[in-house]
């Protein structure tokens, strides 16, 4: 398998089913503000997801059920002031798709025209089948998510693997190929074992994005507060830390605060 890469100036739909079909891994990772956005992009991330992992990270809730649909538009708002490369996907929050289909598509407009996002995620598979052929039918590009899906948490009850065993595997199997089928561009697989990963990447022609899911995907995906280290209790196996900014933060921070205390900061040169 080539692991050479395509320069991309602007990353679509189409670039990500390239990638696949050309045997090069996409990357994705979140962010939910501007400032991020811009770092993010500007390393060459391929897709950026307005997660609404925002109600953990940004807003301390223990799940993703608080978030609004108003909170998800102003986070992808902000992100998109800040990119140029990337695929920007927001996800449709919980209580904004699963009651009707009418109701879906008027969510996924709503994030389309007011943050300017190039595209909606939805946690699912043949239940939500009617609003992700109505959001498609709009012209308006899904990514779906299986596996283990933080929305339905409470029905889970743990945050465990999922489809560990041969009943939930071969669900969520059938539920990739009708995702594919209905016109997503590509698929998250949270947690769940490598080998399942690997059978369904390999019967599907759009990309899948693991998280948890082992080295089979066609991309990875991580929280970028998780990845630099910014959180610090949550440890999952599959989270690869590059940074330990929770105490390099942490440290710059306290030295402020002694440079205040000591009449150190600001000295003559930082003054006017
Ligand atoms: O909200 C999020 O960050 C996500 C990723 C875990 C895929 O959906």
């Amino acid at each position: 398998m080539s692991t050479a890469k395509k320069e991309y100036k602007r990353i679509t739909v189409k670039s990500l089913v390239d990638m696949k079909k050309h045997g090069e891994k996409i990357s994705m990772l979140t962010a939910y503000d501007y400032s991020m956005a811009k770092i993010v992009d500007a390393a060459k991330v391929d897709v950026i997801l307005v997660g609404d992992s925002a109600s953990n990270v940004m807003a301390g809730h223990e799940t993703t059920l608080p978030i609004t649909l108003d909170q998800m538009i102003y986070h992808a708002s902000s992100v998109i002031r800040a990119v140029h490369r990337a695929l920007v996907v927001v996800d449709l929050p919980f209580g904004s798709y699963q009651s009707d289909p009418k109701e879906a598509l008027r969510s996924a407009i709503r994030i389309m025209k007011e943050s300017g996002a190039h595209a909606v995620k939805l946690e699912g598979g043949a239940e939500i089948k009617e609003s992700v052929k109505r959001i498609l039918a709009a012209g308006i590009p899904v990514m779906g998510h299986l596996g283990l899906t933080p929305q339905s948490i409470y029905k889970f009850g743990t945050y465990t693997v999922r489809a560990k065993e041969e009943e939930e595997a071969a669900q969520l199997m059938e539920d990739a190929k009708l995702l594919e089928k209905l016109g997503c561009f590509g698929l998250v697989l949270e947690k769940i074992p490598a080998e399942l990963t690997k059978t369904v990447s390999e019967s599907l022609t759009i990309p899948t994005i693991g998280i948890g899911g082992g080295k089979y995907a066609d991309g990875q995906v991580l929280v970028v507060h998780d990845l630099l280290g910014m959180t610090h209790e949550f440890n999952p196996r599959f989270l690869r830390r590059y940074m330990n900014l929770y105490e390099e933060m942490g440290k710059a921070i306290s030295n402020y605060v002694d440079d205040v205390k000591r009449l150190d900061f600001p000295n003559d040169d930082e003054q006017y």
